[in-house]
């Protein structure tokens, strides 16, 4: 029997890079009705954000401080914005981070987990393997 190391848990969130998120979060919260948090900095990542919530899951909306943020370069690419990453929760990330390597896929930077915006470890993965999309794996305990 094949021994599985780590199952993929819920949908933590969806980020969405955005080049003004006072605008962006007015149209989520006027036009959907969402429930919107303030904003936050988040200086040590680079980014501003707003989490619009919902039953199951929340929608991040990420504007970069500064133009050396990796989320410059995507609005670079992606003026309007547009999705940036998916983040799924599991509930052990070393686990995760060795299937992963068995199987052959790519963990992005030096492929340790770091503390990602929540306070918990994260990681992320190659777009290339994951049908382009870029996806964070967040240790919850
Ligand atoms: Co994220």
């Amino acid at each position: 029997m094949k021994e599985i190391l780590s199952e993929i848990g819920r949908l933590n969130h969806i980020a969405i890079a955005v080049p003004d998120i006072e605008k962006a979060s007015s149209i989520w919260e006027n036009a959907l009705g969402a429930n919107i948090t303030s904003t936050q900095s988040l200086p040590e990542h680079g980014v501003k954000v707003v989490f619009i919530e919902s039953p199951n899951t929340k929608v991040e909306l990420l504007e970069p401080l500064t133009n050396q943020s990796p989320i410059s370069k995507f609005l670079e690419r992606n003026p309007n914005g547009g999705m940036h990453h998916i983040c799924y929760e599991v509930s052990n990330l070393e686990n995760a981070a060795k299937k992963l390597k068995s199987v052959g896929a790519k963990i992005l930077g030096d492929g340790f987990p770091k503390i990602g915006a929540h306070g918990n470890p994260v990681i992320f993965l190659n777009p290339g393997d994951f049908s382009g999309t870029l996806i964070e794996l967040e240790e919850i305990k």
